[in-house]
């Protein structure tokens, strides 16, 4: 898995955002080669070589099958196909418009794996279950509900709801707490493979902020929505990054 600056993942999601003018975008954040981006699926074949090499591309969800009757959906085994390198799975907007529950996002991360993918599974509380004193319960249930058998080429990121193109962000002590109570689940589930997979925070990651939250303990990186749209900003972010 390529890493970035002292080992942390700086990935885009670009969700429902970019058409083909937005290539420019991924052909000058390949002034690095350490970006990952999730550009929508009409993209992905053009944004693979819109960035040369250099950037790694990858889908936003996939379907937990290789192929069959169902309109609309892509496998993750096409996605590999075409040379993506990961897809997220379990994205809390997935969650909620598509009602994913935590069984289909754990067969899709299964399908991640078969297909030799990446996997970037995102868990996280709304703001209601946080003001009620139960994030945690609610992430560690989402997690050991969500999470495969195997640990091969996982990443989790660790998004809460109320963060997520709100502008808020936890506090850093917050972030610490939860990345450390998902480290603990991860090593409860994997033994040492579960100490070394990423732990990404997401949730209006901007280059403002970028430097605070990718400094605290087991924060592996970042998964970023809006600020991920132009190459500017996914870079300063990356360039934000703590040594
Ligand atoms: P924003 O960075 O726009 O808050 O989105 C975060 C996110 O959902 C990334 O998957």
């Amino acid at each position: 898995m390529k890493t970035g600056r002292a080992g942390r993942l700086i990935v885009g999601n670009w969700k429902m955002n970019g058409t083909r003018a937005a290539l420019a975008e991924i052909r000058a954040m390949a002034a690095r080669d350490d970006l990952w981006v999730a550009p929508p699926f009409t993209l992905i074949h053009a944004a693979l070589e819109a960035g040369g090499g250099r950037v790694r591309i990858g889908g936003q969800d996939s379907h937990v099958r290789d192929f069959g009757a169902h309109t609309g959906c892509v496998s993750a085994a096409m996605l590999a196909d075409l040379g993506a390198s990961f897809v997220i799975v379990g994205h809390s907007e997935r969650r909620s418009d598509q009602r994913e529950s935590d069984a289909e996002v754990r067969a899709k991360a299964h399908a991640g794996q078969a297909a030799e993918l990446d996997v970037i599974l995102c868990v996280g509380e709304t703001l209601e279950q946080r003001d009620a004193g139960r994030a945690e319960a609610v992430v560690a249930d989402q997690l050991m509900g969500s999470l495969p058998d195997d640990p091969a080429g996982l990443i989790i990121a660790y998004e809460p709801v109320w963060a997520i193109g709100t502008g808020r962000t936890p506090t850093v002590a917050d972030v610490g707490a939860m990345h450390a109570h998902i480290r603990a689940r991860l090593v409860a589930q994997f033994g040492d493979a579960g100490a070394a997979l990423p732990i990404l925070y997401g949730g209006s990651v901007n280059p403002g902020n970028a430097a605070a939250l990718l400094a605290v303990p087991e924060v592996g990186g970042a998964l970023v929505g809006g600020a991920s749209l132009t190459a500017a900003g996914l870079i300063a972010i990356a360039e934000a990054v703590p040594d």
